[in-house]
């Protein structure tokens, strides 16, 4: 199994290029499968999740063209299937956007029930409640969720949580309903308003996604169209960390500096130095870093997937910090693993409590989910000696050449097989 190694101590410097939002393209590839006419998508990452996403919507009968690694056609004019196996939602939950996608075009879907995942319980009863208003009939039965419609008629939905994945859905569906409906208290994340204007594009009518109330009016057909996905806030928000964690100065290409707003405005609070261009945002740190307080918070809040990362940037903050999660109860669990590295954290219900340390010590630590992972990366990059992070498959599923981008900004870390010792030995050998 390969993992990573890495070597901390060094301060990274230079550029690093964002790709396209994971959770952006999750959505407008569920959607692109609404049209009978071929969709292109630009932009998209080249990541597991994608991956895995474009073989259920290639089971189903659609056709996956890839054009390379960042772009694909999509044709779903000859989708044979309305149902989704546990195969696919196993590896990502998001294969839950196909129950939308498929329910507004085809008035029928069947997709296996996610379970819980390593950061707690994620229900999925607004979704649910969502297509419900709109006529359909669900029902759960063998671990499927099964959605059903003489017809799709628009409807009033107030979520009781501004739920994304509820939102995208929900939307999905609503386009293809007849009349209109409007969502309110929807969820104003940046990869909702991508998945709007991507339905626009193919012809759909939603106005006001990015507020608390989208209204959408059905149409007859979506059509084809070509498009280009959203650069990734949370993959720029971690090289930003990264960054500053490591006292850098690094030039973070494509993104939109808007996004990233909640993130730019914790580092200034503690004492990096963030500057704004069109597309692209600096980040320079020079001593130690400050303390602070912050919680998640749905859009334009601190996002829950940049939360582990800035707790391992304040492990060696100076005073105390506390970080609290407010979306999913078992986010806190990899502050075992920073604590193995010298981090100074107790967990007191849903907040860490940080303690900021001179400095943290390499350990073999295990990354427990896709953020947390790269948290940990995080925390190897400032620690002094050697780190491996293993699992880097929770972190492949959504960072794109992750070794290679950071090995780009100066740091010492590779991929490589722990078990086999000639290479362990020749890259220790190589950095000492
Ligand atoms: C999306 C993101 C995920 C991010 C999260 C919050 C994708 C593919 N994933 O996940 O990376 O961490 O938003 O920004 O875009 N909830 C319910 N009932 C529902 C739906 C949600 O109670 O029907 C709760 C969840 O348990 C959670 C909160 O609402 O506490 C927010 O979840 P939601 O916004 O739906 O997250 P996801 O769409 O699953």
């Amino acid at each position: 199994m390969e993992q990573y190694i890495i070597k901390g101590g060094k301060a990274l410097h230079g550029e690093v290029t964002i790709g396209g939002a994971k959770n952006a393209a999750l959505g407008i590839l569920s959607a692109a499968i609404m049209a009978d006419d071929t969709v292109t998508v630009e932009n998209l990452p080249d990541i597991g999740d994608i991956n895995v996403l474009l073989q259920a919507i290639e089971k189903i009968g659609a056709k996956v063209e890839r054009i390379d690694k960042h772009s694909v056609k999509i044709n779903g004019s000859n989708i044979n299937s309305m149902s989704i196996d546990y195969e696919f939602i196993r590896k990502i939950r998001a294969s839950y956007y196909l129950l939308g996608a498929l329910l507004g075009k085809y008035k029928k879907a069947q997709v296996a029930l996610p379970g819980g995942c390593n950061i707690g319980s994620r229900p999925i009863d607004q979704h649910i409640k969502g297509f419900e208003a709109l006529g359909a009939s669900v029902k759960i039965e063998h671990g499927m969720i099964q959605a059903e419609a003489e017809e799709l008629k628009g409807n009033h939905i107030y979520l009781d949580i501004a739920s994304v994945g509820a939102t995208i859905n929900i939307m999905m569906a609503a386009c293809l309903a007849d009349g209109i409906t409007i969502i309110e208290n929807s969820a104003k994340e940046p990869h909702v308003v991508d998945a709007a204007n991507f339905l626009n594009s193919m012809g759909a009518s939603i106005k006001g996604a990015g507020t608390d109330v989208i209204r959408i009016k059905g149409v007859k057909s979506l059509s084809g169209s070509e498009y280009a996905i959203i650069p990734d806030q949370i993959e720029a928000g971690t090289f930003m960390f990264a960054a500053a964690a490591t006292k850098g100065d690094v030039l973070i290409k494509n993104v939109i500096p808007k996004h990233l707003e909640a993130i730019t405005a914790k580092l200034n609070e503690i004492g990096a130095s963030v500057e704004e261009y069109d597309d692209a945002v600096r980040v320079i740190a020079a001593g130690r870093l400050g303390h602070t307080h912050v919680k998640t918070l749905p859009y334009p809040g601190f996002p829950t997937d940049m939360q582990p990362q800035m707790t391992a940037a304040l492990t060696t903050s100076e005073g105390t910090s506390i970080v609290t999660e407010t979306m999913f109860e078992n986010r806190l669990k990899y502050v075992d693993e920073l604590s193995r590295m010298g981090a100074d954290i107790k967990v007191e219900g849903n907040s860490a409590v940080i303690v900021g340390v001179k400095g943290l010590t390499g350990a073999i630590v295990s990354a427990p989910d896709l953020r947390a992972g790269a948290a940990l990366v995080i925390a190897g990059l400032v620690a002094e000696g050697f780190t491996v992070v293993e699992q880097v498959e929770y972190i492949e599923r959504g960072y794109e050449n992750f070794e290679r981008k950071m090995q780009g900004l100066g740091a010492t870390m590779a991929k490589i097989d722990i078990e086999d010792e000639k290479a362990v030995q020749k890259f220790k050998l190589k950095v000492s």
